[in-house]
């Protein structure tokens, strides 16, 4: 584990998993195969998570994306994308989860959205938003969701289509305690 370069690791079910915070060029083919690997994206909603690590790419932190990559022996296998919604003061989007389908249902999701909020926490804490879809193919997701804290907050009929509403989920995650000046180490004189 070493902060400073935003490396983490953790056992998410017994799998050694590496986090890390500043994604590169090579991560571009490795998330549109895991991306489009899930099953569940349309091929506009590949072309968006793709757009959104690009942006991130030529932009770093000013494109308001944030990301958190899982890896296991140097293989990603899964991501986060977060980032403030504009306009807003303490509110931010998870805009993307996906576990590549080979490490589904072994904690890796879990990991990672505690890794987000970890993030949030540390820019002051604040409110996640997920919004995802009602359909009955959604309904793990779902309950990922829910075990996960995130409590069903607004539900939007037909949103996205005729008999598949959006559904909104929030996580209220506090801040991280500062570090420094009391309980911190004393100064160098
Ligand atoms: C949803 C998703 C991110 C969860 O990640 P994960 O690593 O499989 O989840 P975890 O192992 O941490 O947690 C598993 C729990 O999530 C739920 N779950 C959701 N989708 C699942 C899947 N495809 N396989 C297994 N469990 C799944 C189960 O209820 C499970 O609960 P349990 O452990 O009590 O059985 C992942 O399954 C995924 O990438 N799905 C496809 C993409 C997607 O739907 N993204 C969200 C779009 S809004």
């Amino acid at each position: 584990m070493a902060a400073r370069t935003g490396r983490r690791s953790t056992r998410a079910r017994g799998a050694a998993l590496e986090f890390r915070r500043r994604p590169c060029a090579r991560d571009i083919p490795a998330l549109a195969r895991l991306v489009a690997a899930t099953g569940v994206f349309n091929p506009t909603e590949l072309a968006v998570a793709r757009e959104i690590l690009e942006e991130r790419l030529a932009h770093g932190r000013s494109s308001g994306y944030s990301f958190v990559l899982a890896e296991r022996d140097g293989t990603l296998v899964g991501y986060t994308a977060w980032g403030p919604i504009p306009l807003t003061r303490g509110s931010y989007d998870l805009y993307w989860i996906a576990v590549d389908p080979s490490a589904q249902g072994l904690g890796v999701g879990r990991a990672l959205l505690a890794e987000t909020e970890r993030d949030v926490a540390r820019h002051g804490g604040g409110r996640i938003y997920i919004e995802t879809s009602g359909r009955p193919a959604y309904e793990r997701t779902r309950r990922f969701y829910l075990a996960a804290g995130y409590a069903e907050v607004a539900r939007l009929e037909d949103f996205y289509a005729v008999g598949d509403d959006k559904v909104i989920y929030r996580k209220v995650v506090p801040a991280a305690p500062r570090r420094g000046k009391r309980g911190g180490r004393a100064p160098a004189r």
